[in-house]
């Protein structure tokens, strides 16, 4: 039994994930049994909310006065000693470089007090493997990565064996969609509050009504890029241009729900279009293997992108999936998740790893 007991325990793979590239600060501990111990994430926007946007500074010291909180928190909630880890992993980039120091930094001394192994994580490759936290999602498959700093379609080929399809030529998409919501006076990240607004709409049938010169990027060319900058600059035009021709000056809450509506389903034929050039290069590089597609990043919780990539998905017979929310926006679990492929694999990293503000998943194929 106790032999046994021994080769269960030498399975049994437990990591730690540590996220703070941006302003959430995350921690997980996971197993390779695909169970979470912990997770804690911790959403700073109230700090940030006042700005508009994430200011670097304050999200660099929010993350050093809260991971160890969290740290603490979810070791508690494990029920583990810290020494019972077998691996470190943090995100070491892209991000904003003074939250990234902040969480690696922690990693790191705690896998070198510990001497564990410590897994610098590619924080772009926490969002491409995420599918794989909650059920078997086997490679080759696509990834829509669509949040407030990424808009990118990706084939993730095995870990560490991506290709980058896709990319924004300026902003991203969820950038995009912050920033007119900020134009109609909405609360940010605007996204949820878009969403809400576009929902007016819908329910009183006004979107009948009045119909947006909106432009469609890049219409020429057939590849998988994206271009958000203009659609943001015509949504200013129309603001203004309706808050000169009133009276008042004063938006009406139907004008800007019927934009907001018209705005969420041009984004979402937009990001169909180029994924459709996707599903198309997928089928004839891999014709007899069945084409998956992950949607992941925040932007993944909009309800009118989904119904508009289902429908794709179908027309196309490609299975579609959605990781749960919490698995969608920025967290550990999947940091931690990253850190335990790549561990099996024996993929470790010294402590002389850089913090990268800069990383293309790309890189991670030349080391
Ligand atoms: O992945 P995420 O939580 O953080 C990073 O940007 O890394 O994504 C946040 C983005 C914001 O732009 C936010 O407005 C957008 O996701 N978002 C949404 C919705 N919920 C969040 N966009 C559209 N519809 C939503 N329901
Ligand atoms: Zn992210």
């Amino acid at each position: 039994l106790i032999q046994l007991f021994a080769t269960k325990k030498e399975q049994e793979m437990l990591v730690l994930g540590i996220e703070t590239s941006c302003d959430e600060t995350s921690v997980a501990i996971l197993n390779d049994r695909r169970a979470i111990l912990a997770h804690h994430i911790y959403s700073q926007i109230e700090q940030h909310q006042m700005y508009g946007g994430v200011v670097p500074e304050i999200a660099s010291r929010a993350h050093g006065e809260i991971l160890p909180l969290l740290l603490k928190k979810a070791q508690k909630e494990a029920q583990i000693k810290w020494e019972d880890l077998d691996v470190v992993a943090a995100t070491a980039g892209p991000g904003l470089i003074g939250g990234v120091m902040i969480g690696m930094l922690s990693g790191k001394s705690l896998a070198y007090a510990l001497q564990k192994k410590f897994v610098a994580v590619n924080h772009l490759e926490g969002h491409v493997l995420s599918p794989r936290i909650e059920q078997e999602f086997p490679f080759p498959y696509l990834v829509l990565l669509v949040s407030g700093g990424h808009t990118q379609i990706l084939l993730a080929k095995d870990i560490g064996d991506y290709e980058m399809w896709g990319t924004t030529q300026d902003d991203a998409v969820g950038e995009c969609i912050d920033k007119s919501a900020k134009m109609m006076g909405l609360p940010y990240p605007g996204g949820k509050y878009l969403e809400e607004l576009a929902r007016e709409a819908e329910d009183h049938g006004t979107n009948l009504n009045r119909s947006f010169d909106l432009p469609v990027p890049r219409t020429h060319d057939k590849d998988m890029h994206f271009s958000f900058s203009g659609l943001k600059t015509a949504v200013r035009s129309l603001l203004d241009a309706e808050r000169n021709r009133r009276s008042d000056g004063v938006l009406s809450r139907d004008f800007a729900a019927d934009l907001a509506f018209q705005l969420q389903n041009h984004i979402a034929k937009i990001l169909c279009k180029r994924l459709e050039y996707a599903f198309e290069k997928f089928h004839s590089l891999y014709p007899q293997t069945l084409c998956r597609c992950a949607l992941v990043g925040g932007v993944a919780a909009n309800q009118t992108l989904r119904q508009h990539l289902d429908r794709l998905a179908a027309q196309w017979s490609v299975q579609f999936h959605v990781p749960s929310k919490i698995y969608c926006t920025d967290n550990a679990a999947m940091i931690a998740w990253a850190g335990l492929e790549r561990a099996k694999k024996g993929l470790f990293d010294g402590f002389d790893h850089p913090a990268r503000p800069r990383w293309p998943l790309e890189d991670l194929r030349t080391g």
